[in-house]
């Protein structure tokens, strides 16, 4: 059996496998392994900010787990409804879905939209976590594309691409996402803080 020294393996507190998945592929770029923790059931506060839920989160399963621990919490703003669902994306991708997204927009020709990611990470030797923010630009599509990934991935198409999240391979996704690139930066400061 290896054995990995501690200071390379972080947990990842979540019960999405494709978030997981997407974590993995860049965090291992930085030779950082991480495991799933997926049972924790970390607390989660209904918030108008994402960090300050990412932040919520992680603390509460670090004081369960006494692990270092990330979490992440994303959302995604539409412009011409002002910003919603934001922070509330989980709770409408649940109730009224892709489906219920496009009819909502359906003859409103501006469709720009943006997902917003924060990685939240902390440890026990930590008096306060760390936050890693991101966000990527696009619009919402007007037909649902693609089979990959999850959640809104096959209506939001990121700038710069003529594919949907749901048309791009996860290492692909992760190139462009909100949540990739906020991995990235936390890798950054782990690797040079660990
Ligand atoms: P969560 O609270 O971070 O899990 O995200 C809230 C909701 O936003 C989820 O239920 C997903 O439906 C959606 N979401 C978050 N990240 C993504 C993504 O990368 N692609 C598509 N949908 C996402």
């Amino acid at each position: 059996m290896t054995y990995l020294p501690k200071d390379k393996i972080v947990y990842f507190a979540t019960s999405n496998i494709h978030k997981y998945t997407e974590a993995c592929q860049v965090l291992s770029e930085c030779k950082i392994v991480t495991a799933m923790l997926k049972k924790i059931e970390a607390m989660e506060i209904q918030d108008d900010n994402l960090a300050n839920i990412a932040k919520f989160s992680v603390i509460d399963a670090t004081r369960k787990c006494h692990l270092p621990i990330i979490v992440e919490d994303a959302g995604l703003f539409i412009e011409a409804l002002n910003g919603f669902p934001g922070p509330y994306s989980s709770y409408v991708y649940r109730t009224i879905g892709n489906d219920g997204i496009l009819k909502l927009i359906k003859n409103i020709i501006e469709r720009k939209a943006c997902f917003k990611s924060v990685v939240a990470f902390h440890s026990p030797e930590r008096v306060e976590p760390m936050c890693f923010r991101s966000e990527v630009e696009g619009k919402i599509v007007r037909e649902k594309r693609g089979s990959q990934g999850f959640g809104f991935d096959p209506i939001f198409e990121p700038l710069n691409s003529s594919k949907t999240f749901a048309e791009m391979p996860f290492e692909e996704k992760n190139r462009h996402s909100h949540r990739g690139f906020a991995l990235c930066k936390f890798a950054k400061w782990f690797t040079s803080n660990r």
